[in-house]
């Protein structure tokens, strides 16, 4: 029979009670961890979100009460009264740990059954298992800590950008399917049959449209979908802080980012955060690194060895370099006698899916000097190929070439953070935060073979580059910046377009014709004919950025209800299917299975 709290207060969570309490009585409420009997003596770890305190019951304890406890079992939700006293036997791992509540009175306020998995952190158990029954997995402590974190930042961002004169503004949630870069999420219309809402993948147009409005400063904790593939840091759904102002330079923004990000490290996690942070071209940050959001907590960069083999005989570098490519290369220091020749082969598979045809590798093991193209090169170029990676007794070169730079930068890019991460040489407690600028306007889409842009097609290209617009694309750069964070992009933005002409020019330019602009962009370049602020702003990925400044290895750690990879939410069985009155309502048919 479950009990009542009536005449029952709480006075304190389960996780603050101290020695200084001692004497004190007490109402505690929470979830039974643990039930010990020991015959005589009866202990229950009791949890709330704050920890854990240690119920007791002994020979002084009332009869009934001691009872009740005998019957209390993991999850049972308990109301305790009692006195707290100093434990006999103190446990040093416990905040809680000195002491312990008497009790004196017990409510059983309900029961549990046997749970699917033990309430504790590292429990081995299976996500997929953990998401079926998520309301229990929040209970973890971890997921808990992660949850009031996540809480915290927001406040932070709420907090520092109303003191900076920003204004929260809600854009809507149903709006007109724009589809660039992901895919929309869209929502059937009932009173247009056949018509469609969709789901922003950001408030970009509205944050926009805002600044043309006047309202100069702009925020929002804007929840954004996209139907995309799911990465460990991406969701279908997800949360950004997102932010615009008028009559600002890239500086501008980047200044207020770097005010927010100073904040939610001092005042969540106590640590201090040096600024204005470091700036890396995109140019620069590919060269180096081979990655646009560079990892900056180790070495190991990139060596650029075309010019030393211009004249060289081997075939797959002489053809990466005709075809105008390169031969990049790696050193990885000091672990020639850890990675085995088998490792190598399976890391040669593995930058395959990056587009790489294979890996070079030369092994300067105590043993043996082995090494797949050395054979090929004269004894100057193999020279000098070491002598550029720094080549020392004991170390592993690794080198990619292809006629295509985007190759070679995404392999030894992926194949550097990937060596770092197995071999433990990035420090966990380093923070490197930097912003990568000048992005590449546009990129090539072979799928659709049109250029296509990089940010968004709102981005303003840099004013020394506008006449270069449809003569050489390839080499506009955008007025854009991201964030970067351990190797995370944790936000981007841009200085946008706010000139009609221009904005018409760029849509011409990725070969949107002007009759799919007016359609789908109008009521933005036609808000332009009334008088538009220069304006930009910028975006952080909320989920993405509590999770790496928390150290977590998941963007649904950081997620109270997230989505698995294939966009299901395992605890509810979302998506499901809807009943065919739903759909007629709707004027729409689902067409069978596989078509
Ligand atoms: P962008 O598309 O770069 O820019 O998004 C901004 C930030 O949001 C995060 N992010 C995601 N997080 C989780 N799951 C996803 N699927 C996901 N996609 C993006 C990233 C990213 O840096 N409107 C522009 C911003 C602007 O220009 O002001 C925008 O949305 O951390």
């Amino acid at each position: 029979m479950e009990e009542s709290m009536k005449g029952l207060k709480r006075t304190c969570y389960c996780g603050t009670v101290r020695s200084a309490d001692a004497g004190r009585e007490v109402t505690v409420c929470g979830w039974a961890q643990r039930q010990r009997d020991l015959g005589q003596l009866i202990f229950i770890d009791l949890r709330d979100r704050t920890g854990i305190v240690q119920l007791a019951f002994d020979s002084a304890t009332d009869r009934a009460v001691f009872r009740k406890a005998f019957s209390v079992r993991a999850e049972y939700v308990l109301a305790a009264k009692g006195v707290v006293r100093e434990r006999s036997s103190k446990n040093a791992e416990l905040p809680t740990g000195g002491v312990e509540v008497a009790v004196t009175e017990l409510r059983i306020l309900a029961g549990s059954e046997t749970p699917p998995f033990a309430i504790e952190n590292d429990s081995g158990v299976k996500e997929d298992l953990r998401l079926k029954y998520r309301y229990l997995d929040l209970r973890r402590p971890d997921l808990q800590r992660n949850l009031v974190r996540r809480h915290q930042i927001v406040k932070v961002a709420h907090d520092y950008f109303d003191d900076s004169g920003f204004l929260e503004i809600e854009t809507p949630d149903l709006i007109k399917s724009t589809p660039e870069g992901a895919r929309d999420y869209l929502v059937p219309s009932r009173v247009f049959p056949g018509r469609f809402f969709a789901l922003p993948q950001s408030p970009q147009l509205y944050k926009q449209l805002l600044m043309l409005s006047g309202f100069d400063r702009y925020m929002q904790i804007a929840r954004c979908f996209r139907d995309e593939d799911l990465r460990a840091d991406r969701q279908p759904e997800f949360t950004q802080i997102d932010f615009e102002m008028s009559f600002v330079t890239q500086d501008d923004v980047m200044a207020v980012a770097e005010g927010f990000i100073r904040d939610a490290y001092k005042k969540v996690l106590g640590v201090e955060i040096a600024t204005p942070l470091p700036r890396m071209t995109w140019h620069e940050a590919m060269r180096r690194f081979g990655s646009d959001k560079p990892d900056l907590r180790f070495g190991m960069e990139l060596t650029d060895l075309s010019g030393l083999l211009k004249g060289t005989p081997f075939r797959v570098f002489a053809g990466a370099l005709a075809g105008g490519g390169s031969v990049r290369g790696i050193n990885l220091k000091g672990k020639a006698d850890a990675l085995s020749r088998k490792d190598i082969d399976r890391l040669g598979e593995w930058v395959k899916s990056y587009g790489a045809k294979g890996l070079a590798w030369t092994r300067l093991a105590s043993s043996a000097e082995t090494s797949s193209y050395e054979k090929f090169l004269s004894r100057e170029e193999t020279k000098a190929v070491r002598a550029a990676l720094g080549a020392e007794p004991g170390d592993v070169l690794f080198l990619v070439a292809s006629g295509g730079n985007k190759v070679v930068f995404d392999s030894l890019g992926a194949l550097r953070c990937e060596l770092a991460r197995r071999f433990g040489l990035i420090d966990p407690k380093k923070i490197a935060l930097l912003w990568v600028t000048d992005f590449p306007m546009f990129e090539f889409s072979k799928e659709e073979n049109r250029w296509v842009a990089m940010h968004h097609p709102f981005t303003m290209p840099r004013e020394e580059d506008i006449d270069k617009l449809e003569s050489d694309p390839g080499n506009v750069l955008a007025v854009a910046y991201d964030m970067v964070l351990n190797g995370n992009e944790v936000g981007g933005g841009s200085i946008r377009i706010h000139s009609r002409e221009l904005q018409q020019r760029i849509f011409r330019d990725l070969k949107i014709t002007p009759e799919q602009a007016e359609k789908r962009f109008g009521f933005l370049t036609n808000a332009f004919r009334y008088g538009a602020p220069p304006h930009g702003g910028m975006a952080f990925g909320l989920d993405r950025l509590v999770m790496v400044m928390l150290g977590c290895d998941s963007i649904r750690d950081v997620i109270a209800f997230p989505k698995v990879a294939s966009s299901a939410e395992l605890m509810s069985d979302a998506p499901t299917e809807v009943d065919a009155a739903q759909l007629r309502e709707l004027g729409i048919a689902a067409l069978p299975k596989g078509e």
